[in-house]
């Protein structure tokens, strides 16, 4: 048995987890800094590396409740992509266990954890899959080929699409993180109203969003300057459908053009229900099988940084003292 102690910090939650053959949850902190944040409409780089350096310890201790050190086999950490100061304190954290107990030390990439939280509750789930990444700071589109082998098939050229979301919920008045209340609010709102572009960039796999987003803060100023009513469920609705339609359109061709039979989701955006819901329909009509970590695992979290080193670990990856954060890591 392989039992991991994983740790994140990429952002804004500081994570920690005990994962045992990359399936078994022991246990899974998370504390947030959202309520901290949320007064300055994003998260604050500075305040989210304090955070983590003063939460750090404590969700260590309440991560190993009952065991200790000598439990663990691995150490795994997220080593970015992410904010620089942020990935440092969980850096520093992991190379100080596996340093003063002589573990073994994983870095993990952030976007293969997400992709990873697939693993959690699907054991069924095996590579080679297709995976659509929707986070808050990426848009991919990914050929999981085995455990430890990617290959990015399509990417987002400017915002990521939980960007997107958050610039909009934020234009509506929304606070910080705005992705879910957006997803609420299209509930009860529209999705025909009004026509947001859907950026298809001649039908390749690539990604573009801030045309969406313009056009969306360009219709809330027209209304506001024109002293028109808005309809802000109406707004989110359609811009929801309008996301929804290219992000789903794109996998499904991407899917149905190789050959592919499993379409997995990952990322925050990945609890969206309007994309569920599209992505369960296309994927049903099209004979593929559709799979998503719950809610806890799309999110931000240490479960499946835990997942993905295990796979990494079997994988013969070891890192030494020498791992540093990288913000722009690549898959
Ligand atoms: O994966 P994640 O926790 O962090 C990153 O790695 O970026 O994703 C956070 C993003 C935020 O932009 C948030 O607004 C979005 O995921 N999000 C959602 C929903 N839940 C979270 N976006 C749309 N609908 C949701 N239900
Ligand atoms: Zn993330």
């Amino acid at each position: 048995m392989i039992r991991v102690l994983a740790i994140e910090t990429s952002c804004d939650e500081t994570a920690v987890a005990v994962v045992e053959n990359g399936t078994k949850v022991v246990s899974n902190v998370i504390s947030s800094q959202i309520d901290l944040h949320k007064k300055f409409g994003g998260v604050v780089p500075e305040i989210a590396s304090r955070m983590h350096t003063e939460q750090m310890n404590l969700c260590i201790r309440q991560a190993l409740d009952e065991m200790t050190l000598d439990d663990i086999d691995v150490i795994g950490v997220t080593y970015g992509p992410g904010l620089v100061g942020a990935l440092l304190v969980g850096v520093m954290a992991a190379k100080a266990i596996a340093f003063a107990k002589n573990i073994p030390l994983v870095g993990v990439n952030h976007i293969k954890g997400h992709i990873a939280a697939n693993y959690i509750e699907h054991p069924q789930l095996k590579p080679p899959f297709l995976c659509l990444v929707v986070s808050g700071g990426h848009t991919h589109l990914v050929n999981v080929k085995d455990y430890t082998e990617y290959e990015i098939v399509g990417r987002t050229k400017d915002d990521a699409v939980g960007e997107a979301y958050d610039k909009v919920a934020r234009t509506l008045g929304l606070k910080y993180p705005g992705g879910p209340k957006i997803d609420e609010l299209a509930k009860v709102g529209d999705k025909n109203s009004i026509d947001f572009p859907r950026a298809m960039l001649d039908g390749g796999y690539d990604f573009s969003f801030s045309g969406v987003k313009s056009s969306v803060l360009n219709y809330v100023n027209g209304c506001n300057m024109k002293q028109q009513p808005l309809n802000a469920a109406n707004v989110a609705a359609s811009f929801q459908q309008a996301v929804v339609d290219v992000l789903t359109y794109k996998t499904i061709n991407y899917a149905t053009a190789n050959n592919i039979k499993n379409i997995a989701l990952a990322g925050g955006v990945a609890c969206n229900s309007g994309l569920r819901q599209a992505l369960m329909a296309a994927t049903t009509a099209a004979g593929i099988n559709l799979y998503y970590p719950q809610p806890l695992y799309c999110t931000d979290n240490a479960v499946m940084i835990g997942v993905a080193a295990y796979y990494e670990y079997l994988a013969g990856s070891r890192a030494d003292m020498h791992l540093n954060a990288v913000a722009n890591l690549a898959m």
